[in-house]
């Protein structure tokens, strides 16, 4: 089974966690991509959905679903988002895919974060997956020899800057035995925008795709 099949199973499973009529949050990433498709088919019972990115508000609108501001949406009661690692407690590491500026403030604005993903994405520690920082580009060689001080291998993402217009710094080498701690000391680096860390607000509930079926997992 690849794992294009598994990320469309577990797509589907989300539709079954979604408040009909409501609008909904909306993540970024390829399992999130079959998960629009989703949305597609049952756009009737969608109000509307908030975005995390300019390509899944592309998506998302070529499905006929219309995309709101989080001022616009009012309650967001369900986020749904992939991830590029998870580990038991629900802690993420996220941005992959450079959207994890908007992933993490769509995230805070929902009351539930449902992850979506496939065996794979699970870990006992988070950390093989090197963690991405979006950063204000002055700060970028800075907070680069940080990191070197702590062991960490930080690397510009080549070629790439996010929808806010900033680099990405993917850190190679974290062990990450304390995500909360790591990313509350995280935050507080000047030039620092965001960490893709999602530990001090972790997925509520998690479906996991494997050759078996979708698993649902909760804390
Ligand atoms: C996007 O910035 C990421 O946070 C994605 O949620 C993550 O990279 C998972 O993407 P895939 O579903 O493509 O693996």
């Amino acid at each position: 089974m690849n794992h294009d099949t598994l990320k469309q199973a577990v797509a589907r499973a989300a539709v079954d966690h979604l408040v009909p009529g409501a609008v909904v949050g909306v993540g970024s990433g390829s399992t999130v991509g079959f998960f629009i498709a989703e949305l597609g088919r049952i756009r009737d019972r969608v109000a509307g959905a908030v975005s995390s990115s300019e390509k899944s508000s592309e998506l998302l609108r070529a499905q006929g679903i219309r995309v709101l501001t989080i001022d616009e949406a009012g309650p967001i009661p369900v986020y749904v988002d992939g991830a590029d690692e998870i580990d038991p407690g629900l802690r993420m590491i996220k941005g992959g895919g450079g959207a994890l500026t908007r992933e993490k403030i769509v995230a805070a604005a929902a009351d539930r974060f449902v992850c979506i993903v496939d065996a794979s994405k699970q870990v006992p520690v988070l950390g093989r997956f090197p963690l991405p920082l979006e950063v204000i580009p002055m700060a970028q060689g800075l907070v680069a020899r940080w990191f070197a001080q702590m062991g960490g291998d930080a690397r510009p993402r080549a070629g790439y800057l996010t929808d806010n217009g900033n680099p990405i710094l993917d850190v190679h080498g974290l062990r990450i035995d304390d995500p909360v701690g790591l990313e509350t000391e995280l935050n507080q680096w000047p030039g620092v925008v965001t960490v893709g860390l999602f530990a001090r607000r972790g997925a509520d509930l998690v479906l996991v795709a494997d050759p078996a079926g979708v698993r649902t997992q909760t804390r």
